[in-house]
């Protein structure tokens, strides 16, 4: 079998949690492969909803197997609080979840240097969710990282102790104290180690490999957005990993070819959290009516979400770096009292139009719109295609065509139940 691979387009919080739970019953794996606590991912059945952070979202599948790939930073407070939230509502992730020993650790000094990184970038600060990503990317490739395999040695409070001091020299030499006290964070650090260690450690890489080959179906779940992806997306405003489906190789230890299908989430709209370029953001009332009707507030930080319209150049842009083979709409019920619909084509820069996503975060984009025609009927009770307003199978066969991938998932809604699958 190949690996599937299933990621957003856009810039985060397109519905990857929601889709991921969706699909699980088609699979037999369910693996994250990169991102970390940064990530909020949303999934609604039975009238909970339930935000993950760190574990893959087949979680609420018990005969499912859910992986914590080598691509992905663990911050084991964050990771202790999902699974004691999990295990009061009577799962047990212990049977199905499994975390790969390459993995690296996000440590509480991590999170410190992230919010100091930030607090010197004045103006142009990223706007970081602050959860000590950046940071402990910088520490796995400058190799100083501290990995999951890490505290299963006997000298790990060696190791540990090295790291910890390099991080302390830098944040003192900057003069940042936290907030926090210090040795209350470190105890509760420490002590959630233990919740990662009643967990089956592996070397994910051999066990995905072996699961293929035996033939059985795994689906890689990607965290944040393509537009976020550190080498392609809006830099510096990105995460500091690779969103792309690239990444699902490195994250997971995939070859390129064992890949599959790679089904991209696309929200009808646009939405960012953060600062950085975002050519068809709207300040108007139309955006606050995308916020409000959209529930538009960060799953992990709370932050209001900026939103606009829906923008082809981006997304042409998103399909051709992670070969999209087919596409899943979310929310497009939001606008479902809109009079008309916008959507991007193409961007005006100074007298030039281009088709191109600018690799210069300053370049003054100005959108090019197409218009559409509201549907203005409630789509989040349909069940099946057929039934769907005639504007809204227009505005979808206009994005179908202008892109050349195929909607294969409606979402109407948060709940697992508010979906049409087009046969
Ligand atoms: P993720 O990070 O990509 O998993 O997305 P988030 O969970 O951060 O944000 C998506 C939000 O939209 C969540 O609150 C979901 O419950 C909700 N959602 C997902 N699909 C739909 C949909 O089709 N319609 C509506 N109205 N909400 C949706
Ligand atoms: P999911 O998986 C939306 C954004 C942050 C910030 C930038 C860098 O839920 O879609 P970081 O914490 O990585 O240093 O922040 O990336 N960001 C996200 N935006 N959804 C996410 O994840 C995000 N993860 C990070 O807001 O702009
Ligand atoms: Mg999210």
């Amino acid at each position: 079998m190949k690996l599937d691979i299933l990621l957003g387009l856009q810039w985060g919080d397109e519905g990857k949690g929601k889709i991921v739970d969706l699909l699980s019953p088609h699979y037999d794996v369910i693996a994250r492969f990169q991102g970390g606590p940064n990530a909020g991912h949303t999934l609604e059945f039975n009238g909970m909803k339930h935000v993950l952070h760190t574990i893959p979202s087949g979680i609420f599948h018990p005969d499912k197997i859910n992986i914590i790939g080598n691509g992905v930073v663990i911050d084991p407070v964050v990771f202790q609080k999902e699974i004691e939230s999990l295990e009061k509502i009577g799962y047990h992730p212990v049977e199905n979840l499994f975390i790969s020993k390459k993995a690296h650790l996000i440590l509480p000094t991590h999170k410190w240097l992230d919010a100091m990184l930030e607090q010197q970038k004045g103006e142009q600060k990223i706007g970081s969710t602050l959860k000590g990503i950046g940071p402990t990317y910088t520490d796995k490739t400058a190799r100083n990282g501290y990995r999951i395999s890490d505290i299963i040695t006997p000298n790990f409070l060696d190791k540990f102790s090295v790291i910890y001091k390099k991080h302390a020299d830098i944040l003192i030499k900057n003069g940042y104290s936290p907030k926090e006290e210090m040795e209350t964070v470190f105890t509760e650090w420490f002590n959630s180690l233990q919740t990662l260690l009643r967990f089956k450690l592996i070397d994910s890489e051999y066990e995905i490999n072996d699961f293929l080959t035996e033939g059985k179906r795994v689906l890689a779940e990607g965290a944040q957005g393509t537009l976020l992806d550190i080498d392609f997306g809006s830099y510096p405003f990105v995460t500091s990993s690779n969103t792309v489906a690239a990444g699902a190789c490195t994250g997971l230890g995939v070859a390129p070819n064992q890949t599959g299908k790679v089904i991209g989430i696309v929200k009808a709209y646009c939405t960012r959290v953060g600062n950085g370029p975002f050519p068809t953001e709207l300040f108007d009332e139309t955006g606050e009516q995308l916020r409000m009707q959209g529930q538009e507030f960060g799953s992990t930080t709370g932050r209001p979400r900026r939103c606009g319209w829906l923008d082809l150049v981006a997304l042409k842009y998103a399909i051709m770096l992670n070969g999209v083979t087919e596409m899943v709409l979310t929310k497009a019920d939001v606008m479902d009292n809109f009079d008309t619909i916008k959507i991007c084509t193409k961007y005006k820069i100074g007298k030039e139009t281009t088709l191109r996503f600018p690799a210069e975060t300053d370049s003054k984009v100005k959108p090019v719109y197409k218009e559409f025609e509201g549907w203005k009927q409630n789509l989040s009770e349909i069940r099946d295609y057929n039934s769907l307003p005639q504007a809204f199978k227009a505005y979808l066969s206009f994005i179908e065509k202008e892109t050349g991938i195929p909607f294969r998932i409606i979402s109407t809604g948060p709940d697992r139940e508010q979906t049409i699958i087009k046969e």
